[in-house]
């Protein structure tokens, strides 16, 4: 007989989509193998952890509740401990035991009274289950509405709203300002008039400094931006939205957007110091989720490295009924987009045969200039995300580590204290065991993805999307 929660032949493993309603901490969870003296502090993660609020399921993935997760690690051992975020989504759904905040696919059940009403009282969901951020001393937990969540990185605790945010869409991917270790990011602000804003948070602070805007008519759905020492890069795909429509559509959030190629993707660079733009320029049509690194180059062009997909198919691949029914997911590929303002054009390569999402490189050293390796996960035989990938750009050639029923998530590369080269450190994934019907963290060296150790979880981890690590956590 074939049980709940038997994992269809391909696509995801049922557990990576289970919720998980346990919260606990573990002072010292079993570790095989050797974890390096050096590495000392904490992954944390968050993701999507629930998708059923009384007789109703979440449409999406990207749905779920937000839990934190966290692995400790000093001295070669390792504790977790694992809390859901205290959202004001999460907690009315709790309350009430129905779905009351609006998520990424979900709406709650609405009379047209309902909608209308909701016009004048919008009530935006922060469930902060896409990626967190240290700013100055304080954590943050963000999602794409502009409400990130400040959390207490040891005991995990929600602490409340961080910072205001100059816009209604925003990104879950902030960049780091070099100068004072505060954070750029993006966030459109809508209304009769629409605008993509850049602005920058001071470590410190709770109010954005705007510091670019541009005006724009339909605005596109963007995960992410590059950042070069001299240009914030914008790609514009063209999967858009008229935000107007949105409260009266009686559609959740992103069903409003629409897939149009015949627009293509457009790159605008805009000057980080002036605020000046240069573009759009018009290549071919692409999707995506994560720009993986741009730089400046010495003859005067832009390189924007991204993780993309052929359209925008991957959004209704994630959707829970599809998942559940095996269905395979589209490909990423990662390719290089070559931007020459004098010229006017954008040249695109793939990179490397082999593509890849989740990327990760060596940030602290690399971002925002000329780099070497990236690492992220593959999705193989099996349809879903199912191979650690590492690509070196100096030949283009992709190193794998995978095994059989074991499925890795994002994985964070930690730079070794006093490393000289690049790639010198170790990765941190977390992977679903099928069989055991649990999650481990595995460390990889991340040079050769061989296995250093696993720290095993007491409990299975839903599949989540982006972690950081925190020394002196
Ligand atoms: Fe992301």
């Amino acid at each position: 007989m074939e049980s709940a929660t038997a994992s269809p032949a391909t696509g995801v493993p049922a557990q990576g989509i289970e919720s998980l309603e346990n919260e606990t901490r573990v002072d010292q969870v079993p570790v095989t193998g050797e974890i390096p003296a050096w590495l000392t502090g904490s992954l944390i993660r968050t993701g999507p952890a629930k998708w059923e609020v009384g007789e109703r399921t979440m449409n999406h993935w990207f749905d779920g509740f937000a839990m934190l997760h966290r692995f400790g690690i000093a001295d070669g051992e390792v504790s977790y401990a694992n809390r859901f975020l205290q959202t004001k989504s999460y907690r009315a759904a709790k309350e009430q035991g129905e779905i009351v905040y609006s998520e990424f696919a979900t709406d709650p059940c609405r009379s047209l009274f309902g909608r209308v009403f909701s016009l004048f009282n919008p009530k935006i969901s922060d469930n902060a289950n896409v990626n967190l951020t240290q700013l100055g001393e304080r954590f943050v937990s963000m999602t794409e509405t502009p409400i990130p969540v400040e959390f207490d990185a040891e005991t995990l605790e929600t602490v409340g709203v961080a910072y205001d945010t100059p816009g209604l869409l925003t990104t879950a991917h902030p960049h780091m300002e070099r100068a004072d270790g505060g954070m750029l990011n993006y966030a459109a602000k809508v209304g009769p008039r629409n605008s993509y804003r850049f602005f920058h948070i001071a470590p410190d602070a709770k109010e954005p400094r705007v510091l670019a805007s541009l005006p724009v008519r339909e605005p596109a759905y963007m995960h992410s931006f590059g950042l070069t020492e001299r240009f914030f890069v914008l790609a514009e795909y063209p999967y858009v939205v008229n935000p107007i429509k949105i409260p009266l559509s009686g559609r959740p959030y992103i069903e409003n957007y629409e897939w149009k190629p015949e627009r293509g993707t457009r790159f605008t660079l805009i000057d980080r110091k002036t605020g000046d733009t240069v573009g759009p320029f018009e290549t071919n049509a692409w999707f995506g989720f994560h720009h993986v690194n741009s730089y400046d180059d010495e003859d005067g062009t832009v390189v924007a490295d991204i993780c993309v997909f052929d359209d925008a198919q991957i959004v209704e691949d994630l959707y829970l009924e599809r998942l559940r029914a095996g269905k395979p997911v589209s490909e990423p590929r990662f390719r290089r987009f070559r931007i020459d303002p004098k010229a006017g054009t954008v040249a695109d390569e793939e990179l490397t045969e082999q593509g890849f999402d989740l990327p990760r490189i060596n940030y602290m050293r690399c971002n925002e200039r000329p780099y070497r390796y990236v690492w992220g996960v593959g999705v193989g035989e099996s349809g879903w995300l199912d191979v650690i990938v590492r690509a070196d750009l100096s030949d283009r050639s992709t190193t794998t580590w995978s095994q059989p029923g074991h499925w890795p998530g994002e994985p964070v590369f930690v730079a070794r204290p006093e490393a000289e080269d690049e790639d010198d450190g170790v990765l941190l994934s977390v992977v679903l065991d099928e069989a055991k019907g649990a999650s481990y963290l595995l460390v990889l060296d991340a040079r050769d993805l061989s296995e250093l150790a696993r720290a095993d979880a007491p409990h299975h981890i839903p599949f989540g999307f982006h972690g950081q690590f925190a020394r002196g956590v």
